[in-house]
């Protein structure tokens, strides 16, 4: 397990690291193994898990970070489960037994949440750099050098901040420092300040990566230009928007000196987003049916392996064996009977997709009230703009 990081930290030199960000809310175990099967990526942090006072190892949801317990996705993703607290004993409590799994810990110094923030977690732990200092160190103590990675906004009020911020790093020795360019006050508002991510670069001893407003390989060159001296990035709601947009820098942009613009947009075809939509409606749904139900999918199917990326078949195929896995036979999209809470999902998901040229009826879709209505509505729409599905 531990040479994986080793394997990684060699590599991560020669090339950059792209990952999947946290997003609480959004990046689901469901979400993450849906985002696998379109194309591997080389690491994700999961969204962050809140540590607060008599929480341990056992009351962790047991769909936190299943990941990690399995050696398969190791061998193909590394995993990196996230933390969050005002207390740092509190927070290293439930982090420690994960470090048995996973080569380093993530500690949550960015979310803007004025909740977080009043209970002294998240950003707020940017609102002093000396604090800032004494939380990380005793994490260090505990979990041990190079055994967490910090995710960090730029400050709370300034960028000006960020230079305080950087010192404290300085004295710490963690795995590697992921810095989301933009103050707590900012939100998602405005642009991550890639030129700060290169100073953290250029000063810190140990890898940087940058977050902030990646969306394709256009906007990946355009930020590493600011930032050459990173060795990894992560995509947030890039992929959300997108969630062919590892498969787009991976197998359409290999080589990101000689891109241009046109490349950059993923094709998606309306009727590989039909069966890719209806493997994620299946995913979601073994996901509600409980742990044991999604981590048997996931060991028999394996996504991480299936590369679906834009081909329809494939995504057709890997939709009926989905579905005559969970409900014995194959239904199609439009007969699907699922945990009320998957339509929400698609349509959270639906909702932000921007893919291709297509236009998908986004508006009409997003009034069903049904998986089965959803898919019955998209059908229509894919039959008329393409012809028959599959
Ligand atoms: C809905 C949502 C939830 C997020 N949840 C987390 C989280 O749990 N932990 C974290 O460190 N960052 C979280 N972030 C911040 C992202 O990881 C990322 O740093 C930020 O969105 C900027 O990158 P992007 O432009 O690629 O989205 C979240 C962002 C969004 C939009």
């Amino acid at each position: 397990m531990f040479q994986m990081y080793e394997e990684f930290a060699s590599s991560a030199s020669q090339n950059l690291a792209i990952g999947l960000a946290p997003m609480e809310g959004v990046s689901d175990f469901a979400f993450r193994m849906w985002l696998s099967a379109i194309c591997p990526f080389d690491f994700l942090v999961t969204p962050f898990l809140r540590a607060t006072a008599g929480y341990d190892f056992r009351s962790v949801p047991p769909l936190f970070c299943p990941e990690i317990f399995d050696e398969c996705f190791h061998k193909r993703l590394r995993v990196i489960p996230q933390f969050m607290g005002s207390s740092p004993e509190d927070l290293c409590k439930v982090a420690l037994p994960f470090l048995d799994h996973s080569p380093y810990v993530d500690i949550n110094c960015g979310c803007p949440s004025a909740t977080v923030f009043r209970n002294g977690a998240g950003s707020a732990l940017l609102k002093d750099p000396n604090r800032f200092f004494l939380f990380l160190k005793c994490c260090e103590e505990i979990l041990g050098q190079r055994k967490y990675s910090v995710k960090l906004r730029v400050g709370v009020a300034s960028p000006a901040e960020f230079a305080d911020l950087l010192s404290a790093l300085e004295q710490l020795k963690p795995a590697l420092i992921t810095v989301h360019g933009r103050t707590q006050k900012e939100g998602y508002t405005g642009l991550s300040r890639w030129d700060l991510i290169q100073q953290a670069a250029v000063k810190l001893p140990c890898p940087v990566y940058g977050s902030g407003d990646v969306v394709d390989s256009r906007t990946l060159l355009e930020k590493r230009a600011v930032a050459p001296a990173i060795q990894g990035i992560m995509i947030g709601r890039g992929a959300i928007a997108n969630p062919w947009v590892f498969w787009n820098l991976k197998y359409l942009n290999c080589d990101c000196g000689s891109l241009s613009q046109q490349q950059s947009n993923t094709n998606v075809e309306f009727g590989t987003l039909y069966w890719a939509l209806g493997v994620f409606a299946l995913f979601q749904e073994a996901q509600f049916r409980g742990p044991d139900s999604v981590l048997h999918v996931v060991r028999t199917f394996r996504p991480w392996e299936l590369l679906l990326g834009v081909d329809v078949q494939a995504w057709q195929d890997f939709y009926e064996k989905l579905s005559a896995h969970l409900f014995v036979k194959i239904l199609q999209p439009k007969d699907l009977t699922c945990d009320e809470r998957v339509i929400s999902r698609l349509k959270q998901i639906t909702k932000l997709l921007k893919v291709g040229n297509n236009s998908i009826a986004q508006t009409k879709l997003l009034r069903t009230a049904s998986v089965a209505g959803f898919f019955a509505f998209f059908e229509s729409a894919v039959l008329e703009k393409e012809g028959p599905l599959g």
